[in-house]
């Protein structure tokens, strides 16, 4: 190819700039770093932005999904439904508060969770559903809430900020919601995670446990005339608080949200007009009524078609400049799971094979048009 030289694509980089920068200064200045006004702001233009009541700043997702478990007081002896195919931590926070991850294998189009099989994993001992909506894409909701009536749905909406469902938000659809501001996230704070929920007596104890389980906020306790005051300990918190040089930089970043996902969802169409033709290549698809985060744009190697293996694809791209990733990976392969669970590779046949055959090809806020014909164009020339 003849543009090769130098080039390299990169399979995601934050939009990040000088605004971001300067908005670092303010609590530099005043020398508030953590959570205060910004993470305050933040939250506000969060929750506002996802039809919620409530929005509560983390250090990642995945303290956001451990806080909303504990929230509601899931241990030992429950079990939580997670999809076989998504990132380990969906499955890692079950782990963590001593209840048992049910795994349920996924649809290969949408990538999310399959309801058709969730009813058969329910029993006595579920207490919650965690549906993912992997890479941007919700989940389907309703159809999970029907295989499942009663049992609370948990949305690990951590590649979702600004997605719909049937219109309706993400991070609104369940009980509780979790999004991650990771930097391979449309919006990023470095790291970073939101709890989201319309449920006001869980997000009071959500918000004391992310701060130790204390009974009063750091903001609060400064602001009180009386400074001989603790707050009160009752509850067996964590220290998962966003600090405000990251609810600044998420203040910006979050108001780029829509422009970017926007900008994303052109490129994407772009790609599957280009990418129709390629036979091995399954594409990303969005349900009518869906609004697609576009986190990444995942597609499917078809193994049988393919002119080489997935493997080789993904090696061939990067000797031409451009990064490419698997999707995500299969729960029940990992090793921690393998053992605990004895899983084979088999039992969730979807998961496995899109653990196997599934890429994501670069699309992000820093890209130019020369970038996505150049990846077509190395796509086309396999
Ligand atoms: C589906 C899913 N859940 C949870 C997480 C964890 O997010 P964080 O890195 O913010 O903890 C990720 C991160 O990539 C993810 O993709």
């Amino acid at each position: 190819m003849s543009t090769l030289q130098n080039r390299r694509i990169q399979i995601s980089l934050p939009a990040t700039g000088d605004e971001e920068w300067q908005a670092l200064r303010e609590p530099l200045a005043t020398g508030w770093l953590t959570q205060g006004p910004k993470v305050a702001q933040f939250e506000r233009d969060f929750a506002q932005r996802h039809s919620v009541r409530h929005a509560l700043a983390t250090t990642s997702c995945t303290t956001a999904l451990h806080l909303i478990l504990a929230a509601m007081e899931i241990g030992p002896g429950d079990e939580v439904i997670v999809p076989a195919f998504t990132w380990v931590a969906t499955a890692n926070v079950v782990l963590y508060v001593g209840a048992t991850p049910v795994l349920v294998d996924v649809d290969p189009q949408s990538f999310n969770i399959d309801p058709a099989q969730v009813a058969a994993k329910v029993t006595a001992r579920t207490r919650a559903i965690i549906a993912v909506h992997l890479f941007g894409l919700a989940a389907d909701i309703d159809a999970i809430a029907a295989a499942a009536p009663g049992v609370p749905i948990i949305e690990d909406a951590a590649c979702a900020a600004g997605s719909a469902y049937k219109d309706r938000p993400t991070g609104s659809l369940g009980l509780a919601g979790a999004f991650s501001f990771h930097p391979r996230k449309s919006v990023t704070t470095g790291e970073g995670g939101m709890v989201t929920t319309n449920d006001s007596a869980l997000a009071k104890r959500a918000d004391a446990l992310r701060n130790h389980g204390a009974s009063i906020s750091e903001e609060q306790r400064h602001a009180g005339p009386r400074p001989y005051l603790l707050a009160e300990f009752n509850l067996l918190g964590f220290n998962y608080r966003m600090t405000d040089l990251q609810g600044a930089v998420g203040v910006v970043q979050f108001a780029k949200l829509d422009a970017f996902i926007d900008e994303r969802a052109r490129w994407a169409a772009f790609y599957r007009d280009a990418l129709a033709k390629l036979s091995w290549l399954r594409l990303p698809s969005v349900p009518e009524g869906w609004r697609h985060g576009w986190q990444s744009f995942v597609c499917t190697v078809d193994p049988e078609r393919a002119p080489m293996t997935r493997n080789a694809i993904m090696e061939r791209l990067q000797s031409q400049g451009v990064s490419t990733r698997p999707g995500t990976h299969a729960i029940h392969m990992l090793g921690l799971y393998r053992e605990r669970f004895g899983f084979g590779a088999d039992d969730f046949p979807n998961a496995r094979d899109c653990d196997r055959n599934t890429m994501a090809i670069p699309l992000h806020n820093r890209m130019t048009a020369d970038d996505y014909s150049y990846v077509v164009r190395a796509l086309c020339a396999l």
